[in-house]
């Protein structure tokens, strides 16, 4: 057992600070291990939002150090000895209580989008696919739901005003997702993410990617490819020749 040095957010959405504390720390644990402590011997009305403590339920992001993390799976042994260790709110999302953000953004802009829609006939019960469909799209369905890389996207991260024009990272793995679902014959995601989720706005940082605890390749695999396809229509001659002509 050792005593660590925290610096723990404290406040609510009207302002707040951080404040000192003192944490016995054992081997093996993760730094939600010491907000719980924290919590047991001394702030027990510290708000911290946890559910499956295995990095799988994605409820305890966190910024620790100035990094978007995952609380339950941030070892204390990834620190220097003595390294003060600092936990914050994530940034982007209105704070609710100390480590507690409000996260509807994103299920607002969940609710936006268009949901999968099978051809006209297709029941429930009916839809069949091939396994390399299946597995072309498997990464993205390992998404938790953490919203760390919706918290690091610097599109919205520093700006209020981009967030009701774009839907984030997150929704665009999910848009890629039913892009390459070949029952999800209704809509073009594409021109979807184009004109209504912003996929305009990002500019291809990869902070998104750096910060996701299921390793997703959010950028390469699913964002690049969209807006490549993208491009593609809108300015090959015969795309655009080909798309003219079927309208007539
Ligand atoms: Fe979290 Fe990754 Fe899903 Fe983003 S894509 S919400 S970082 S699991
Ligand atoms: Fe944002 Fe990721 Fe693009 S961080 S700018 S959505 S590559
Ligand atoms: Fe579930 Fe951390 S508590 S991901």
């Amino acid at each position: 057992m050792t005593l660590r040095q925290f610096k723990v957010w404290r406040g609510d959405g009207s302002g707040g600070q951080l404040n000192d504390y003192q944490v016995e720390v054992n081997e093996g644990e993760v730094v939600l291990d010491v907000i719980h402590r924290l919590q047991a011997t001394q702030e027990p009305d510290l708000a911290c939002r946890w559910n499956c403590k295995a990095g799988k339920c994605g409820s305890c992001s966190m910024e620790i150090n100035g990094m978007p993390r995952l609380g339950c799976m941030t070892r204390m042994s990834t620190f220097e000895d003595d390294e003060t260790i600092t936990v914050t709110p994530l940034r982007t999302f209105p704070v609710i209580r100390d480590l507690v953000t409000d996260v509807s953004f994103n299920y607002q802009k969940a609710v936006e989008m268009p949901a999968f829609a099978p051809p006209p006939g297709v029941e429930p019960g009916e839809y069949r696919m091939q396994q390399v469909d299946v597995d072309r799209s498997q990464e993205f369905r390992k998404c938790i739901e953490c919203f760390l890389c919706q918290n690091t996207c610097h599109v919205v991260r520093d700006h209020e005003e981009n967030k009701p024009p774009f839907s984030g990272p997150r929704l665009f793995i999910r848009a890629a997702e039913l892009d390459m679902h070949p029952l999800d014959a209704r809509h073009d995601r594409k021109e979807i993410a184009q004109q209504s989720q912003g996929l305009g706005y990002c500019n291809i940082t990869k902070c998104c990617t750096e910060v996701c605890p299921e390793h997703i390749k959010i950028t390469d695999n699913a964002i690049i490819p969209m807006k490549e396809r993208v491009v593609d229509r809108r300015y090959d001659p015969l795309v655009v020749f080909g798309r003219k002509i079927l309208r007539r």
